[in-house]
């Protein structure tokens, strides 16, 4: 018995959906405006279009929207196909170029934001044609039924040679019922194109900086917006690695510390959600944006950790196995390569931390291999941790050295400090509100560093040191190795 005959002698009913509540149940798969409208964009992309226009324009509850592109177009059928949900077997294998996978995206997308579609094509050789969905119709008439009805604007004149519209009408997600004359509503809705705007900067930030297409919005063009800030500063680089066969490559950036850049640089860098919840990976299908910073439930969202974003790269090849959704909004690793990503991300976190930390700043530890003099030690007693005070430190075994009768009192005074350094606050403190945290000499005025600089720069010179060797042992002592600026202000 082959797969067919199996089911032939069996009783059977009809039990097709039911067009009203299915079509309403496809506006709540959860699209937001704007990964609706970048859906819409990756049809124009995968048909070849290299400019496209997006026009999103106030008139109440009569806004519009239409996203013009001059990609190969459709013929009538085809117009008709590309508005049958489910136009696509989601199996069939696809080009890179293209970007679409389950057939669906051109409805879901639009319904979920308007209760009217229409689509309008021009194909080589064939006249321009257009038909509409509408909801209010399929509502009444319970059929999965297109129509074609008389356009009033001139859409006709707009199409380029070759290309397709994509005009949402009744709007009622994104304008609502409003009066024209409603400013809030309005300002609500300039709000909304805002966010278009940046999302689409993001989402196609590769295909934009390639060249590849240009898009347009309300007649302003669309500038890339990278993640990873290429070409800017201090910007750490990790080397790439391939996975399953080289179909995913994993690509590490730290970005740079705040301090090390241009306050314009630092709000350019902070993307559409802001810098702390843009950390993690940025998944990208075919170079175009699926998951914009997201720890993919491997670690949490934590303030430290923010200048860490880890580029992954997929094929369309791989979208089982990465359990793409229907929005493009969502991608999963499969299983067998969550740990390689862990332990991928885990170097580039740890690095992330170093630069929050240490604002940045390079940090002398081993030059001509001479030990570094930090302040403060971690030590092991009875197998637990304290921290304590480095008797070697040279501004420290100075003051010993200098009042050797205090000397036992200095000690009982570092003794007191050591047992009584407020960890768990600092602890509490630093997890719930880690931007609060102080760091060493912030927002004081700087002189008494200067100043002790100038002392141990001075001590140095009266044991006979060159001026230039001073300054380098200088470069070995916590803090002054975070401040070379001040080195020039020495003076002999
Ligand atoms: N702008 C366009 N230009 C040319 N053809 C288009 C355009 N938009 C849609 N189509 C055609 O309509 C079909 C259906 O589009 P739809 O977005 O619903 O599904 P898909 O892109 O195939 O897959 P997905 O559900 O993943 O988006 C496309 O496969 C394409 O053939
Ligand atoms: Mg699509």
């Amino acid at each position: 018995m082959n797969h067919h005959e199996k089911f032939t002698n069996l009783p059977k009913r009809n039990a097709e959906p039911k067009a009203a509540a299915m079509i309403e149940s496809f506006r709540a798969i959860g699209y937001s405006p704007e990964t609706a409208l970048a859906d819409l964009i990756d049809n124009s992309i995968s048909a070849g279009a290299k400019n496209v226009r997006i026009e999103f324009i106030w008139a109440g509850r009569n806004s519009w929207l239409t996203i013009i592109d001059d990609g190969w177009g459709m013929a009538e059928d085809e117009i008709i196909d590309a508005l049958r949900p489910g136009s696509k077997d989601p199996d069939h294998i696809r080009l890179p170029s293209d970007l679409g996978r389950f057939g669906l995206g051109l409805k879901t997308a639009s319904f979920s934001q308007c209760g009217r579609l229409t689509v309008i094509s021009k194909k080589a050789g064939s006249p321009a044609s257009h038909w509409t969905w509408d909801l209010d119709f399929v509502r009444q008439s319970g059929k999965w039924e297109v129509f074609q009805d008389e356009i009033h604007t001139n859409f006709y004149e707009k199409i380029p040679e070759t290309g397709t519209i994509v005009l949402w009408e009744n709007m009622d997600r994104l304008a609502g019922n409003a009066d024209e004359e409603d400013e809030e509503s309005h300002q609500n809705f300039l709000k909304i194109g805002e966010s278009f705007r940046k999302h689409l900067e993001m989402v196609f930030h590769r295909y934009i900086e390639s060249g590849k297409i240009n898009l347009l919005f309300n007649g302003r063009k669309i500038s890339a917006w990278n993640p990873f800030m290429p070409g800017k500063l201090p910007t750490q680089v990790f080397s790439e690695e391939p996975l399953q066969n080289g179909a995913v490559i994993l690509k590490g950036y730290v970005l740079p510390h705040k301090s090390k850049i241009s306050e314009e640089e630092y709000k350019a860098g902070e993307g559409p959600k802001g810098w702390n919840a843009q950390q993690g990976f940025y998944i990208y299908r075919n170079e175009r944006l699926l998951v914009a910073g997201d720890w993919l439930g491997m670690f949490r969202i934590e303030e430290h950790y923010k200048l860490a974003r880890i580029m992954v790269d997929i094929s369309n090849l791989l979208d089982k196995d990465w359990q793409l959704d229907i929005k493009k909004s969502v991608a999963k690793p499969p299983h067998g390569v969550v740990t390689a990503i862990k332990n991928y991300a885990l170097k580039v976190r740890n690095q992330a931390v170093e630069v929050y930390r240490h604002k940045g700043r390079t940090i002398h530890r081993n030059l001509a291999n001479e030990e570094f003099k930090q302040v403060w030690f971690e030590r092991k007693r009875h197998g637990k941790y304290h921290y304590v005070i480095n008797r070697e430190h040279p501004l420290v075994k100075n003051i010993l050295d200098t009042m050797p009768d205090m000397r036992k009192h200095l000690g009982i005074l570092l003794n007191l400090i050591e047992e009584t350094v407020p960890i768990p606050l600092m602890i509490v403190r630093e997890r719930e509100e880690p931007e609060s945290q102080g760091r060493p000499f912030e927002s004081i005025d700087h002189s008494l560093l200067k100043q002790l600089m100038q002392m141990s720069y001075d001590k140095f010179i009266s044991e006979g040191k060159s001026g230039e060797r001073a300054k380098e042992l200088l470069l070995l002592i916590e803090p002054f190795n975070q401040y070379p600026e001040y080195l020039e202000h020495l003076t002999m």
